[in-house]
């Protein structure tokens, strides 16, 4: 597919086949979201990949019971790594062989900024987390997509009841589900037409922010 298509005709799509993802293709899908840019590089998300009917039916539980997570033929839940010095030390001496650091005073001076954030509050390492994460969890869709398995991210589910469920420590951030499978044939997600994106005119603000354009805002009171 080309890559302008894999994104305008990408949906959150509900109704899967029955048809299994081949282990070879769900392992390059997987491999390609780890493509995805992550703050200094660090990489902190984890992929559990459910694909057993037993393990789909515990997400479904603490997913609000949303029946795509037991239709797909995969959910992968992307967790992320709360402490950001974790893989740190290998990827800044990667950096330092392939150039991207000059000398070894400034691989240290990298690994101290790093370690001062993983010791900073647990609210800022979350979204440090997700940020990244999230990215992977994109570009997992859009990979996907690219092999016409469709896909649905998810945000709607109990975090700590998932930690319970998997035996997710309090390490690791539950970012997003992705639920992957070739769609169902018809699938209405895919038949009707594209739900509304707001136009860009409305969304770009150049140079300073004034998010005044509102369309379906009330009238301001004078
Ligand atoms: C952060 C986030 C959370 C979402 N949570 C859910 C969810 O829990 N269940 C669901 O069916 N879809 C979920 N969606 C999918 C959205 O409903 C969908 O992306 C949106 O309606 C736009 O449709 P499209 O992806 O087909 O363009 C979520 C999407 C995002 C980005």
């Amino acid at each position: 597919m080309q890559f302008d298509d894999v994104i305008e005709t990408r949906r959150s799509v509900h109704q899967y086949a029955d048809d299994d993802i081949d282990d070879d293709v769900l392992r390059e899908l997987l491999e390609q979201a780890t493509f995805a840019p992550s703050s200094y590089n660090l990489q902190p998300w984890e992929f559990l990949v459910l694909r057993d009917e037993e393990s789909k039916r515990r997400l479904r539980e603490v997913a609000h019971g949303q029946e795509h997570v037991t239709d797909a033929a995969a959910v992968v839940v992307v967790l992320g790594n709360l402490d950001p010095s974790a893989h740190a030390e290998r990827i800044a001496r990667d950096k330092f062989e392939k150039g991207y650091l000059p000398d070894e005073d400034a691989v240290e001076s990298q690994l101290e900024t790093i370690e001062r954030r993983a010791e900073g509050p647990r609210e800022a390492r979350r979204r440090w987390t997700r940020q990244s994460s999230t990215l992977a969890a994109m570009t997992l869709m859009h990979a996907a997509w690219n092999r016409e398995i469709a896909s649905c991210p998810m945000g709607g589910f109990d975090a700590e009841d998932l930690r319970e469920a998997f035996d997710v420590s309090e390490e690791y951030e539950p970012v997003m589900l992705v639920t992957l499978g070739y769609p169902a044939e018809d699938a209405p997600d895919l038949e009707r037409p594209r739900k509304l994106r707001r136009p860009v005119e409305e969304v770009v603000h150049f140079e300073s922010f004034d998010p005044a354009v509102r369309p379906d805002a009330p009238p301001a009171d004078d």
